[in-house]
């Protein structure tokens, strides 16, 4: 534990120059930081689920009609707010996601598709997650009439018991038939989310879900390792029946027998964790660096500041009903923290040009990050191509190893401390 403290804060100092990085309980003025930004992400949240999954960090509580019919009304008294300041800039990226969409099918959602339309600028697919269950041919019918374009299925586990053990209410045969029905409605992209180094999962059971994965033809498959959230139900859980986390090296193993599967099946690696089928349009979560979060815990990106919504849904529409913004907490952004970010997200892209990070920044990419290209391709984990850096599947996964350090202890602050208070007073990562 202590070696991962000591690392975390090496890395942070090393990347971003900062001690500690503190959120603040204001609300920045945002007429400003408009500005200078050509185009923009929507991200939209939708906190309702129909069960609780132990092991999910998301945040989301259970779905009642009545609670998602007065959400999707603060949702568009948010979207109003936003018009006025993106004005006919185009938004170029549209990502739902949750908790589960779905949930929300007949009890707002397509108000709130039909009011995004009529407002901004739309030059973009709708891309959206789903749960198995909710994947009926008429709710298909509905999601497709709605204009998503982009589907993603939680299917997470493709084996019975493991499927279990997640506490997910279907089994492996009826996720066959949901898969399929989804594939026949002419989707660009149907993505199927699942999770691996599942308790006690063998290396020849995360084969078979690989082969299960291609066989039921989806067009990419994101597989994640199942990540401990310390505020979820997990650890209890896990401790509770003697579960035992697999090693970073066991881990890596397993992504590599995906890996070696997805790429004999044609596959091409487009981030960490995913793999799509070539010429499909890739189903992913923000498109674009710079980005607007709506709905209870939606965060924002604006080049220099990042923003946080209150996870409370309760609280978060009140607010907006009282007409206030419904942000709880803010960051402003050195250029070492922007630039720390920008490129979080390009090794999590796996590739990236130095002449984007001229455009983004106005500085050379090798003057700031130089130093560490050559040690990283001497020991293979990135290719030099002259303006394009690709990382290799190693340098992946180690360099987002690194990642994690970060990633999972500050999100686990970050989302549990919201999600037990609407409006922290401030937070320090
Ligand atoms: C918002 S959910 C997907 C949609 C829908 N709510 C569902 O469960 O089917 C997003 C995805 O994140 C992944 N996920 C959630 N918790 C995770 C964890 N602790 N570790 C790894 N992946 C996780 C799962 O693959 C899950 O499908
Ligand atoms: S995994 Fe999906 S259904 Fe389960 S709690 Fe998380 S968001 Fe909800």
């Amino acid at each position: 534990m202590w070696l991962e403290s000591f690392l975390r804060t090496q890395l942070r100092r090393l990347l971003t120059k900062e001690n500690h990085i503190a959120l603040e309980n204001e609300i920045p003025s945002l007429q400003s930081r408009f500005q200078d930004i050509d185009e923009f992400g929507l991200y939209l949240h939708i906190p309702f689920c129909r069960q609780i999954c132990p092991y999910c960090p998301y945040n989301k509580e259970i779905y009642h009609p009545q609670a998602a019919e007065r959400y999707a009304a603060a949702v568009k008294k948010e979207i109003d707010i936003y018009s006025e300041l993106i004005g006919n800039r185009p938004v170029t990226s549209f990502y739902i996601g949750g908790g589960t969409p779905t949930t929300m099918l007949y009890t707002g959602l397509d108000c709130i598709l039909e009011h995004v339309f009529e407002v901004f600028n739309m030059q973009c697919d709708v891309h959206m997650e789903s749960h198995p269950n909710d994947l009926s041919l008429e709710n298909l019918n509905a999601i497709i009439s709605m204009g998503v374009r982009h589907l993603s299925i939680g299917v997470e586990a493709l084996q019975d018991h493991h499927l279990k053990t997640l506490h997910r209410p279907y089994n492996v045969e009826q996720l066959k038939a949901v898969v399929e029905r989804a594939l026949n409605k002419g989707f660009k992209c149907v993505n199927a989310d699942a999770i691996f180094a599942l308790p006690g999962q063998t290396y020849s059971e995360v084969e078979e879900a690989g082969n299960v994965l291609v066989e039921m033809g989806v067009d990419q498959v994101a597989a994640y390792p199942l990540f401990k959230f310390a505020y979820t139900k997990w650890p209890q859980i896990a401790k509770d029946k003697n579960y035992r986390s697999a090693s970073i090296f066991k881990r890596r193993r397993m992504l590599g027998i995906l890996e070696s599967i997805f790429y004999g099946a044609g596959f091409e690696r487009t981030s960490v964790w995913a793999f799509t089928r070539p010429g499909v349009a890739k189903y992913c979560s923000v498109t674009v660096p710079l980005y607007v979060g709506l709905g209870a815990s939606g965060g924002s990106y604006l080049k220099d500041v990042f923003y946080l919504n209150t996870f409370n849904v309760q609280e978060y529409t009140t607010a907006l009903e009282s007409g206030r913004m419904p942000i709880a907490l803010s960051l402003d952004l050195t250029e070492k923290m922007q630039m720390a970010g920008w490129l979080y997200w390009r090794i999590y892209e796996t590739r990236f040009k130095r002449s984007d990070f001229k455009k983004r920044f106005g500085k050379e990419f090798d003057e700031v990050y130089g130093k560490y290209v050559r040690p990283l391709s001497l020991i293979r984990f990135l290719k030099d191509d002259g303006d394009e850096i690709v990382l290799s599947d190693n340098g992946t996964y180690w360099l987002h190893v690194l990642q994690d350090l970060f990633s999972i202890e500050y999100i686990g602050k970050l989302w549990g401390t919201s999600k037990q208070e609407p409006w922290p007073e401030k937070m320090v990562l």
